[in-house]
């Protein structure tokens, strides 16, 4: 991809429907007892994968697309014990919720089934899921995919994970859901709570309390109709071109931001950026309308529950800092190193390429700027969200950036470069 400098960005856009919200659309669908539609479906590669998995055990999914109403679904539950043993391995593709929600399902049931993945996925840790899958019964064999998960009864747990992670959380809360009595995990910082809201949405009962969530096995999903926002981490990488590149004004069209997921508005105020939120509603997940202008931004630190409620906006928040006065510090985020690619390494020597000054300590990261970005020639590693991040910085450089291996973008933005020409003058 060659993205070239531009003057401003002007004008109002829709990003695609959220990642996270769509893949558990499908899987909750497909456990339903009933009929589920879906509005807003996100049909991009990772979420295809999650439709296919299904279908390979039976489940009758209907995807229909209208081009003023974008993708919708309908997908024909079968119940907790409704799917039917895959026939072959199921490929999970780059699509690690995919594979880690999965699991949660498949440890519940009575038969064997084997995940695997791209390259990519084929090396992020899988142990974080296997370990509390195992303490509940079932037999998870590989701390990296292949999995291989021989399902059935399950005992309850009471699990403290490591790490802040809803794909965690959501595996070990849908294997509860399979198991004979309350099963609760704790997270060490709050993380993204799709799970808990759509469950709740079809009608599963759960307790949450701080930082810990509990489920009573056994409970049955009844088919719902949902509704499915924009995704915010979609979303971002046009906040933050909008707030770096000079005279420019956008407005982004109902755009989730669950407090959950919202860390990026709360970390590019603190920058100083000027975003409005404007007509709010809740489908339950909440969304609005952002209306982004130029700003001059100032550093920040991001630290804790900010990292956490921003995982995925990291790279591109690491775009708006080398343009922002002062030191930027992103303190203790290591969970960037096992995501589509190591995305602290990915992300500091890329930028450091282009001429930004970013210096990691460990699992933290100093970025001093503003810098003067000189177009350069990039790899995204096979990462969309790097791939998209690089893009934005290429929008503010001297001279062209040629971006490579920009093929993974379609895992969650299939229309990016055309959503970016739409909006940028030259
Ligand atoms: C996701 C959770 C996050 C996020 C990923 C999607 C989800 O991962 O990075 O893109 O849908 O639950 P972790 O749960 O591993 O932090």
């Amino acid at each position: 991809m060659i993205i070239k400098p531009i003057k401003r960005i002007s004008g109002a856009i829709t990003v695609p429907a959220d990642k996270s919200i769509s893949h558990r659309a499908v899987m909750f669908g497909s456990i339903a007892d009933g009929t589920t539609r879906v509005n807003n479906f996100l049909a991009a590669d990772d979420c295809k994968r999650t439709i296919e998995a299904f279908r390979e055990m039976g489940i009758d999914i209907k995807v229909k697309s209208q081009k003023a109403k974008g993708n919708s679904l309908e997908i024909h539950g079968k119940g907790l014990h409704g799917l039917k043993e895959p026939q072959g391995p199921i490929d999970c593709g780059n699509s690690g919720t995919t594979m880690r929600l999965l699991s949660g399902i498949l440890a519940g049931q009575n038969f064997y089934s084997m995940l695997t993945g791209d390259e990519s996925l084929s090396v992020r840790p899988m142990s974080r899921i296997a370990l509390p899958l195992r303490l509940m019964g079932a037999d998870v064999r590989g701390d990296y995919p292949p999995l291989k998960i021989r399902g059935g009864r399950l005992k309850p747990v009471d699990y403290k994970s490591p790490v802040a992670s809803a794909q965690v959380k959501s595996c070990v809360l849908l294997a509860g859901l399979f198991a004979d009595g309350i099963t609760s995990v704790t997270e060490p910082l709050p993380s993204r709570d799709h799970t808990e809201r759509m469950l709740e949405l079809f009608g599963v009962k759960l307790k949450r309390s701080g930082l810990k969530v509990s489920i009573k096995g056994r409970q049955k999903l009844k088919a719902r109709l949902l509704d499915v926002p924009a995704d915010i981490s979609s979303a971002a990488f046009f906040m933050v071109a909008a707030s770096i590149v000079k005279n420019s004004k956008l407005t982004i069209k109902s755009v989730g931001i669950n407090p959950t997921r919202s860390g990026i508005l709360d970390i590019l105020k603190k920058m100083n950026a000027r975003i409005k939120i404007k007509n709010k509603t809740s489908t339950p997940e909440p969304m609005a309308d952002l209306i982004v202008e130029t700003a001059n931004l100032k550093s920040t630190t991001i630290k804790g529950s900010f990292i956490s409620r921003a995982i995925d906006e990291l790279p591109v928040i690491m775009v708006a800092a080398t343009q922002a006065k002062g030191t930027t510090k992103i303190i203790g985020a290591g969970e960037l190193r096992v995501k589509e690619t190591d995305r602290i390494k990915s992300m500091s020597e890329g930028l450091n390429k282009m001429g930004a000054n970013i210096k990691v300590v460990g699992d933290n990261i100093y970025i001093k700027g503003p810098s003067k970005l000189n177009g350069a020639c990039l790899n995204s590693r096979g990462d969309h969200r790097t791939a998209m991040s690089f893009a934005i910085a290429g929008l503010v450089a001297n001279g062209q950036a040629t971006i490579e291996n920009t093929e993974c973008i379609l895992t969650s933005f299939p229309d990016f470069k055309k959503t970016l020409s739409k909006i940028s003058k030259l």
